[in-house]
């Protein structure tokens, strides 16, 4: 079967791993980037014996292959954060600079057409926004 290619990264994560489970139940094969920091292979128990799904055990910024699939996916989503009120109060910088850097790297490797969405406040609360 021809299957469209996504790029998940974080999704191991809380939010990713539903998201892979969503997307592979719609046809797309996945490939997720996670370093499982915070997140785990567990939360993706469910969709691990899915053959549409490939998983790279690595930060976002150390992906070698990043490049190739960025340019290769139909959409990315890009989830990978260090995030957690206990890790950004005990490392701010750390966790800022992490969260640039991995964002900075997708948005290098993206193709040109980008869409450019957030989840949180200010965002919902900008003037135009749709949800
Ligand atoms: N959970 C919420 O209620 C909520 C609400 C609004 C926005 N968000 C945003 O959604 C995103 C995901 O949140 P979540 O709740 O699923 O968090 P999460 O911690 O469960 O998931 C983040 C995932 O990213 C991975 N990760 C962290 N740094 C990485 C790196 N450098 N390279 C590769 N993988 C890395 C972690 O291992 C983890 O699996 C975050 O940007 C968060 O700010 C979450």
């Amino acid at each position: 079967m021809n299957r469209s290619h996504v790029l998940v990264t974080g999704g191991a994560g809380f939010i990713g791993s539903h998201l892979v489970e969503r997307l592979l139940r719609d046809g797309k094969n996945v490939t997720v980037i996670d370093d499982c920091s915070t997140g785990s292979l567990e939360n993706l128990a469910a969709a691990r014996a899915h053959s549409g799904l490939r998983v790279i055990a690595a930060k976002v910024s150390e992906c070698a292959e990043l490049p190739d699939l960025a340019a290769s996916a139909e959409s990315i989503y890009h989830l990978a954060a260090a995030v957690g009120v206990e890790l950004v109060m005990n490392s701010c910088l750390q966790t800022i600079k992490t969260n640039l850097t991995e964002t900075q790297r997708i948005l290098d490797a993206a193709k040109p057409g980008l869409c450019l969405a957030r989840t949180d406040g200010p965002l919902r609360n900008s003037p135009g926004f749709r949800a």
